[in-house]
């Protein structure tokens, strides 16, 4: 009898344990990567974030991240607590992203496992802080080669939201098209992916006066696999400067919508 009970216990282990290693083995990456309204300032005021978490953003034990020691772990909100560590987080578009990926009901747009977020942005940066190189983009390429190292997973997609920093100065916003293609091209060189694909957002509105110079460059992108989201007409926290909570929540399902475009649509055999 015990023996029997050992035996059903074995089986039943053997049961799990490849689904659950299988989950792992189809970890799929996503990395986070530019400013502030990518790193999160939703519910953020005088420098004290209001802890609210809408449902669209709550963890999920399918929803992993890359924490700053390279580790994965359950993710919530802040994604970027650990890694925009200067400045105080808040909601960001992350984790609506991931979730609505997860939901996506639709079996010709679906991807099956895990979500693994590697969160990178940083607050205030430039263009010219990103490109190859430098200690940032460096940080970006360290972080995504850890998440492929247990060999569990492919990359996805790059979501990238920045360009306010780039608004303020005229140069600036004049090299803005080229660095930022170059930086694109760049990172699929060095991640190995040259289709990989990007999701961006277009700025709405900035302190600087070259917005519009910035905004052109973000939907002139003629790269394929390259998407664009815009941000305008989405709310603005009291500061005027960064997305509330409830406007990350809209762009995040937006980004998700934009990815899931992006997925290859099974091919018919009737139209063979
Ligand atoms: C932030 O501080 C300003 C000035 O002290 C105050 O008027 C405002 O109500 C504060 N906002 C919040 C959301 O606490
Ligand atoms: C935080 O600030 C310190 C001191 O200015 C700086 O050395 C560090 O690079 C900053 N870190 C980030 C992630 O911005
Ligand atoms: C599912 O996605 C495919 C590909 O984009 C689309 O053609 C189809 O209409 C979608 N179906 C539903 C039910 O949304
Ligand atoms: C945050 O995003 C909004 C909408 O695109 C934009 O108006 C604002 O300038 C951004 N703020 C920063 C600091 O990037």
């Amino acid at each position: 009898m015990v023996a029997f009970v050992w035996l059903m216990l074995v089986a039943y282990a053997g049961l799990i344990l490849p689904a659950s290693s299988q989950e792992d083995n189809n970890k799929n990456i996503f990395i986070l990567a530019g400013q502030s309204n990518m790193s999160g300032r939703g519910g953020v005021n005088n420098g004290t974030w209001d802890g609210v978490v809408p449902p669209q953003c709550q963890p999920n034990p399918a929803i992993l991240r890359l924490s700053s020691e390279l580790n994965w772990v359950e993710a919530s909100e802040p994604l970027h607590k650990d890694i925009d560590v200067n400045a105080t987080c808040g909601v960001g578009p992350g984790m609506v992203f991931a979730n609505t990926v997860l939901d996506n009901k639709n079996s010709s747009m679906s991807i099956g496992g895990v979500v693994g977020l590697v969160p990178c942005a940083i607050g205030g940066t430039k263009i010219s802080e990103w490109a190859r190189g430098t200690y940032l983009y460096n940080q970006l390429v360290n972080r995504a080669s850890a998440a492929l190292q247990d060999g569990g997973g492919s990359i996805q997609a790059v979501l990238w939201y920045q360009g306010e920093s780039d608004t303020v100065n005229p140069d600036d916003a004049a090299l803005y098209k080229g660095r930022l293609e170059r930086f694109f091209m760049d990172l699929r060189a060095d991640l190995q992916s040259p289709l990989l694909p990007i999701i961006q957002v277009a700025l709405a509105s900035g302190q600087g006066p070259y917005i519009e110079k910035v905004r052109e460059a973000q939907l002139g992108i003629d790269l394929a696999n390259v998407k664009c989201v815009d941000a305008k007409g989405l709310q603005l926290e009291p500061d005027h400067l960064h997305l509330t909570t409830q406007a990350q929540v809209q762009l995040g399902e937006m980004l998700a919508n934009a990815f899931l475009q992006t997925l290859p649509t099974p091919t018919s055999c009737l139209d063979i």
